[in-house]
């Protein structure tokens, strides 16, 4: 009686958890979610070329110098860079004078301590230093930005997908709202103090737009800084941020691909020697020592000779 109690309870369980799977099923094809304005209107990262795409991808130094120039101009007023230190820049070719300057002439400066009083002061970058941040924390910088935290930038290449191609697309992409998208989705209104910006997730960022002119920085190179260009170098160099050791690690990767190449060669070869009296064109195998025929018969014959054969 009581398994028949219960055989019957979880019987209605099933069945009333099967009637809400299937009516909530038909609600869902009857009347499907309406699509959001993000869904529609957001754009994969744009087609571009890096010097560092693809397994042979070597850095470029001049863009990367032109890249860091644009950092250190423009977006260092908002984000930090808190993994990569001055002397790091050596990589990108600049020589120890060179660093010390750029340290030293750095515009936020490094908390450190009064060594007389002990209050809380600030020194002058050293090489050593990591990049200071623009911001003392991280409600200074919401403060400074609408409440929004502009990222550290050391990794985003690495943390985006997309990488560099998202970031060049992200600062280039900035435009109007589509009269399309106000059309379907009246909602969908880019508030104040955002930016409309269809690579970003959610269509709207609260970074003003970085760069904005031709000739925002003037390149040492003769390079012509549009703002394409500009972006195109500041992605290359957050590349470089986040993986400095690119370079070596296409190399080491080359060169593993190369040594598999030939060790399968070897190895099919060996395979082929090894297995060849088998199962090769000559796969007769000739028997020797105790199975040879020849000595068979000999042992035969000794064996009658001394009359142990039967
Ligand atoms: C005026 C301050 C300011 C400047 C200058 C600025 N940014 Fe930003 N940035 C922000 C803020 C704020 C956010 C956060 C946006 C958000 O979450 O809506 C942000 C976000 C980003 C993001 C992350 C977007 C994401 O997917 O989360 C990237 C990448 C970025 N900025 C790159 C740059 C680059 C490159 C430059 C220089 C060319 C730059 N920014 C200059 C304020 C700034």
């Amino acid at each position: 009686m009581l398994r028949f109690i219960l055989g019957f309870i979880g019987a209605v369980f099933a069945a009333v958890l099967l009637i809400s799977f299937f009516s909530n099923l038909a609600t869902y094809f009857r009347n499907p979610p309406a699509p959001l304005a993000a869904e529609v209107f957001h754009k994969e990262p744009r087609e571009v070329h890096f010097a560092s795409d693809g397994p042979f991808g070597k850095f470029d130094k001049a863009q990367l110098q032109r890249g860091f120039q644009v950092y250190s101009e423009v977006c260092s007023a908002c984000h930090s860079l808190k993994m990569v230190s001055f002397r790091d820049l050596k990589q990108l070719g600049y020589n120890d004078a060179e660093i010390k300057k750029i340290a030293s002439d750095w515009k936020t400066q490094v908390p450190s301590i009064n060594p007389d009083t002990g209050e809380a002061a600030t020194r002058k970058a050293l090489p050593s230093d990591n990049f200071p941040a623009p911001f003392p924390n991280e409600t200074a910088a919401r403060a400074a930005n609408n409440n929004a935290l502009p990222p550290d930038l050391s990794l985003i290449t690495k943390a985006r997908e997309g990488g560099p191609h998202y970031v060049y697309s992200l600062i280039t992409g900035y435009q109007n709202q589509p009269a399309e998208l106000l059309r379907k989705f009246p909602d969908a209104k880019t508030p104040q103090n955002l930016h409309y910006n269809p690579y970003f997730a959610n269509l709207n960022i609260a970074m003003p737009p970085p760069l904005t002119s031709n000739g925002q920085v003037s390149y040492a190179d003769g390079t012509k800084p549009t703002v394409d260009q500009m972006a195109k170098d500041v992605a290359a160099f957050l590349v470089w941020t986040a993986e400095p050791n690119l370079e070596s690690r296409h190399a080491a990767g080359i060169a593993v691909a190369i040594f598999l190449l030939i060790a399968t060669i070897l190895a099919y070869l060996a395979k082929q020697q090894i297995w060849t009296e088998t199962h090769g064109p000559k796969a007769a195998v000739a028997p020797v020592g105790a199975l040879d025929p020849k000595n068979q018969a000999k042992t035969r014959r000794a064996k009658v000779k001394s009359g142990v054969a039967g």
